[in-house]
C-alpha cells in the first residue's frame, strides 16, 4: 500500500483489494475534519467510537484542543496501523499524531492530556457484539463504501450502534445511500443531511433522540 496525495495537501492510501481510497480524493484532512468530527462538535470528556480507525484521522482530530478523551478503534488491518509511523500530516494536527505514531504496537496509549485510543485489532462486525451499551457519545462511522463492505451497512450493525450509543449521542458517515439511510431509520435512529464536502450529495448524521 503506498501514500498518495489528496488535494488538500494531505495524504490518504489506495486499497488495491476494494479498489477505493481510504479518503475523499478531494482532501483526506479536509474530510475527515468536516463530515466528522466538525460535523458532530466534540467536547472534554467524551466516549468515540472510531468504527473503521485507518490512519485515524477522525479520531486524532478530535482530540485537538481536548482532554479526557476516550477512543476506541475499531481495525482489521495491522498494516495500516504501522502507515501511521511514517504518516506525513499538516502542521496543526502533528503534534497530536507524534503522541500515537506507534499505536500499532501499544494499541493502547494515553496522551498528556489525558486523551486515549484503544485499537481493537479485529472484525468489526465481531468487536461491535462486546461494546457496552449506551456507552459512546460520538460515532465515526467510515467502512469502504456499501457497494464493496454491504455488511458493514447493515440494519443489524445500525441496531448495534444505536445500543451502544447514549441517548443523544451522534454518528457521523460519508454516505448518503438509500439503503443506509433506511438501514438506520429501521433501526431507531434519526437521520439529517451532514455537510456537502468533496461531491454534490450530503454526508449523514445519525442520531439517538
Ligand atoms: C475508508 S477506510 C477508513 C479511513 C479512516 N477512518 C482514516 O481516517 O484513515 C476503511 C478502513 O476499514 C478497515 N476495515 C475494512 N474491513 C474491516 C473490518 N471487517 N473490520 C475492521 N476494519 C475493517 C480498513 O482496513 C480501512 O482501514
Amino acid at each position: 500500500m503506498e501514500f498518495k496525495l489528496t488535494q488538500d495537501g494531505s495524504y490518504t492510501v489506495y486499497n488495491q483489494l476494494y479498489n477505493e481510497h481510504y479518503h475523499s480524493i478531494s482532501g483526506a484532512f479536509e474530510e475527515a475534519q468536516q463530515k466528522h468530527v466538525k460535523a458532530l462538535g466534540i467536547e472534554d470528556n467524551m466516549k468515540i467510537l472510531d468504527f473503521c480507525f485507518g490512519l485515524g484521522y477522525n479520531s486524532i482530530l478530535a482530540l485537538k484542543n481536548h482532554n479526557n478523551i476516550e477512543i476506541i478503534g475499531l481495525e482489521n488491518d495491522i498494516n495500516i496501523l504501522e502507515m501511521i509511523k511514517n504518516l506525513k500530516v499538516p502542521d496543526e494536527i502533528k503534534k497530536e499524531y507524534d503522541s500515537f505514531r506507534n499505536i500499532a504496537n501499544s494499541r493502547d496509549i494515553c496522551n498528556k492530556q489525558n486523551n486515549r485510543i484503544k485499537i481493537i485489532l479485529d472484525d468489526a462486525l465481531k468487536s461491535i457484539k462486546i461494546l457496552p451499551n449506551n456507552y459512546f457519545d460520538r460515532i465515526f462511522f467510515d467502512p469502504f463504501s456499501p457497494k464493496k463492505q454491504p455488511k458493514m451497512w447493515s440494519e443489524s450493525v445500525f441496531q448495534n450502534m444505536y445500543r451502544i450509543m447514549k441517548p443523544k449521542a451522534k454518528l457521523s458517515t460519508y454516505s448518503c445511500a438509500k439503503m443506509v439511510r433506511r438501514n438506520m431509520e429501521s433501526a431507531g435512529l434519526e437521520v439529517i443531511d451532514g455537510p456537502v464536502i468533496g461531491r454534490k450529495s450530503p454526508a449523514t448524521i445519525a442520531i439517538k433522540l
